[in-house]
């Protein structure tokens, strides 16, 4: 069984018994959404790499283990209620810049008009595989989600569509990253070691180029 159906288990017996069940998020259990973000044994989304809660599975575990469950624990998370935490801050930054604008008044541009290196598309595309669990920032001593802001800002830099709004954007979401009250980073790499979707330090390094230039520019 996996790791969530294993705490559907726990928590139908807990039901039965009339007491509360645990509280933990979860939404599409295939990858996908980044929902269901645990710290489990201390690790985020587990022992296993390059998947999340959902996609571990019991095997990994002997029988009769001890397993530890905790929520993901950053000040810019705060608890919700047991293993259910709040990242709305992650959607604050996103709303901060995270996006392109594009005419939609019948001019549209078929985006396969506009050649792209297929490196830069290849990358922007690694960038883009972001789901926004957080796992990142329960990883790092600093609590610092410069691995997901720079995921979603590089996902556009590299892309001739999202240079239009560069500058903004990056000062944007990193000002609002910031407010959030997320720590820095200190180039330790435990981000890119628990991340379920093997974002790549990379990105940091773009957004700092990205951030110095436009900088510069402002
Ligand atoms: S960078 Fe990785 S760990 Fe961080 S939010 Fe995105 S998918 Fe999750
Ligand atoms: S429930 Fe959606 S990624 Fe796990």
């Amino acid at each position: 069984m996996s790791f969530l159906e294993m705490l559907d288990v726990l928590n139908n017996g807990l039901i039965e018994k009339g007491e509360e069940p645990v509280v933990f998020d979860h939404d599409c259990r295939e990858g996908i959404c980044g929902a269901c973000s645990l710290q489990i044994n201390g690790e985020p989304h587990g022992p296993d790499r390059l998947i999340t809660t959902c996609q571990l599975h019991m095997r990994k575990f002997n029988d009769g283990d001890t397993i530890v469950i905790e929520p993901f624990r950053a000040k810019a998370f705060p608890v919700i209620k047991d293993l259910m935490v709040d990242r709305n801050a992650f959607e604050r930054i996103q709303q901060a810049g995270g996006y392109i604008s594009v005419n939609t008044s019948g001019n549209t541009i078929d985006a396969n008009a506009i050649p792209i290196d297929k490196h830069d598309a290849d990358e922007s595309f690694n960038a883009a595989a972001c789901i926004g669990c957080g796992a990142c920032v329960a990883a790092c001593k600093n609590a610092s989600a410069m691995l997901f802001t720079s995921a979603k800002v590089s996902q556009f830099a590299l892309l001739p569509q999202g240079r239009v709004e560069a500058t903004r954007r990056v000062l944007n979401m990193v000002e609002q990253m910031d407010k959030e009250g997320f720590g820095n980073c200190t180039n330790t790499g435990a981000c890119e070691v628990e991340c379920p979707k093997g974002i790549s330090l990379e990105n940091i390094a773009r957004m700092n180029r990205e951030y110095l230039s436009a900088s510069l520019k402002g």
